[in-house]
């Protein structure tokens, strides 16, 4: 697995000063506690839905609507950040941001076919929970591997390895 941090200094990630850098970093490790707090409602409401408690899938909907919004924005934060440093760091910094992208792209589809899939009438419930779990526990996931790279000063993991992969 390519990680930027494995790059020669020079070509490394370099935003204009380590502040900068910093700053992006805390803001984005903020988002994802958000993040996680949202994906732990997602999971309490699936329990409500197991539990067959009233309003349970009304409460479902909402998690899954919140959680649709907040991170369209966060990814969207992100996009804004990385971007512009993921263009200067090689020759492939534009293919790095498609990427991103494509990849930004999937996750927001992936959470508007869980809110698409509660809205449905006579939706099957057991199918619905097992999905809102694939979700919850790939998000997270992908958060930690993003923060691991962020920690090291490098990119995400998953940009970079998409390029190495071919
Ligand atoms: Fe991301
Ligand atoms: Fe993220």
């Amino acid at each position: 697995m390519a990680y930027a941090s494995d790059l020669s200094p020079s070509q490394k990630a370099t935003p204009s000063d380590a502040r900068d850098w910093q700053r992006m970093a805390e803001r984005v490790k903020r988002d994802h506690a958000t993040m996680r707090a949202l994906l732990d409602d997602v999971e309490r409401a699936c329990r409500a839905l197991e539990e067959r408690r009233p309003e349970s899938l009304v409460r479902f909907r909402q998690a899954a609507w919140t959680l649709y919004v907040a991170f369209d924005e966060h990814l969207a934060t992100e996009e804004g950040y990385f971007a512009p440093i993921l263009r200067t760091v090689d020759a492939w910094g534009e293919l790095r941001v498609v990427n991103m992208i494509i990849e930004h792209n999937d996750q927001r589809r992936i959470i508007l076919e869980l809110v698409e899939k509660a809205e449905s009438e006579g939706e099957d419930v057991a199918a619905l929970i097992v999905q809102a779990r694939e979700l919850v526990a790939s998000f997270r996931l992908d958060m930690e591997s993003e923060e691991t790279s962020i920690d090291g000063q490098g990119l995400f993991p998953s940009v970079v390895q998409d390029q190495e992969d071919g």
